[in-house]
């Protein structure tokens, strides 16, 4: 199978090739992502010359190139984004451009490139389009039938999205699934989401910040048990169904802190109170029957501290590749999101 991947780069995307490729079957991939701040050839530099991978520079808005790319291709993993929650309160617009805009040009450069509606289609989405969970009721979890409620403006593009595929596949019969994920971690993962933030501040002695009260709840997967997930989809999800994923790991932000200080051998004084995030969703915590029961899937790498530990152990391992990535735009970043906020 042929698969073409969007945002190969990014965090996940990267991991996935690296997991697709070294899973054995008979794959290929051709990675078609924009290079934006968070997708980076290096994360995949380590694949050297494998011929079973092509990366082609270009932005899923190119409806000809990404019917064209289609074309060449037996089924499509859509994961090109804009991901971050807090860029998206800095300014919606990209991720109304590529979540939304982007999302819609690629399926309707599948209807002009599969009119027959063969080809597979996974658009890779987030828990976060479910809105938020109390704290007080550990019972309530999302599922697939929760409505969808997003609360942040990233949120919020990828709800439409998702509604943009189930809108195709109700009225044109595309073969798309969709896969609603919790918080991911591991390698490769850009340094403003919170675990690489925290690890890569104490690694440079710099204290980790943490938004508001730190009770906020986040299930936490290790994204090769996501990356495997979306094979499962892929290869034996049905159309026109979503399927959510997670790691039945939920860990208040205070509690992950405390894990990494830990690991890491440090203490409270590292922990930099700081003004919460405006609109900041309070738990996510998925239930994953579904795909366990239908496609057999469960999350088996995610375990803590293990996982955790292995992943700290990842970014002191590869102080180049974080080091590079946190230079340039990204102070000025840091600057504004952080730089008035203690
Ligand atoms: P990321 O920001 O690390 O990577 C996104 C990639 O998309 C980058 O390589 C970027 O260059 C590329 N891209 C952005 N705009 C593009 C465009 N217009 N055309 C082509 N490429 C473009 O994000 P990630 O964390 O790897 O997330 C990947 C996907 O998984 C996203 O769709 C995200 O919503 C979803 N997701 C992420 C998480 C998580 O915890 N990170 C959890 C659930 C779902
Ligand atoms: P993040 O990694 O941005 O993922 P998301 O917002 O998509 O869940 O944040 C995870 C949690 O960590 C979230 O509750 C916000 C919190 N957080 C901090 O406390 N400090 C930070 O600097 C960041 C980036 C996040």
């Amino acid at each position: 199978m042929k698969i073409l991947l969007t945002g190969g780069c990014g965090f996940i995307g990267s991991n996935f090739v690296r997991f697709a490729l070294g899973a054995g079957g008979d794959l290929s991939i051709v990675n078609l992502d924009a290079l934006t701040y968070s997708g980076n050839p290096e994360n995949l530099a380590d694949l050297g010359d494998d011929n079973r991978y092509r990366f082609v520079k270009g932005d899923i808005r190119d409806l000809d190139l990404m019917a064209e790319l289609i074309g060449e291709c037996d089924a499509v993993v859509h994961m090109a984004a804009e991901s971050h929650v807090d860029r998206s309160i800095i300014d919606a617009r990209p991720f109304i451009q590529t979540n939304v805009l982007g999302t819609q040009t690629l399926l309707d450069a599948l209807r002009r490139a599969d009119p027959g509606n063969d080809k597979r289609f996974v658009h890779v989405s987030t828990d976060e389009v479910y809105g938020s969970l109390p704290l007080d009721r550990p019972d309530l979890l999302f599922t697939e039938d929760t409505p969808t409620d997003p609360k942040s403006p990233y949120a919020a593009s990828k709800a439409a999205s998702d509604f943009l595929v189930r809108a195709a596949v109700h009225t044109f019969g595309v073969n798309a699934c969709i896969t609603n994920c919790s918080n991911n971690f591991g390698p490769y993962q850009f340094p403003e989401k919170v675990i690489p933030l925290f690890v890569t501040n104490l690694i440079e002695g710099k204290k980790v910040p943490l938004y508001g009260d730190g009770l906020n709840v986040r299930d936490w997967l290790h994204v090769d048990d996501h990356c495997e997930a979306i094979l499962a989809v892929l290869e034996r999800g049905e159309r026109g169904r979503t399927y959510n994923i997670g790691g039945n790991n939920e860990r208040s932000n205070i509690d992950l802190t405390h894990q990494i200080l830990a690991i890491m051998g440090f203490g409270d004084e590292m922990i930099q109170p700081v003004k919460d995030r405006p609109g900041h969703d309070r738990r996510y915590a998925i239930d994953a029957g579904r795909i366990e029961r239908e496609l057999g899937w469960t999350p088996s790498r995610s375990a803590w501290p293990l996982a955790l530990r292995e992943t700290i152990a990842w970014y002191k391992d590869n102080p180049q590749w974080w080091r590079r990535v946190k230079s340039g735009a990204y102070r000025a970043y840091y600057e504004q999101q952080y730089g008035s906020k203690a």
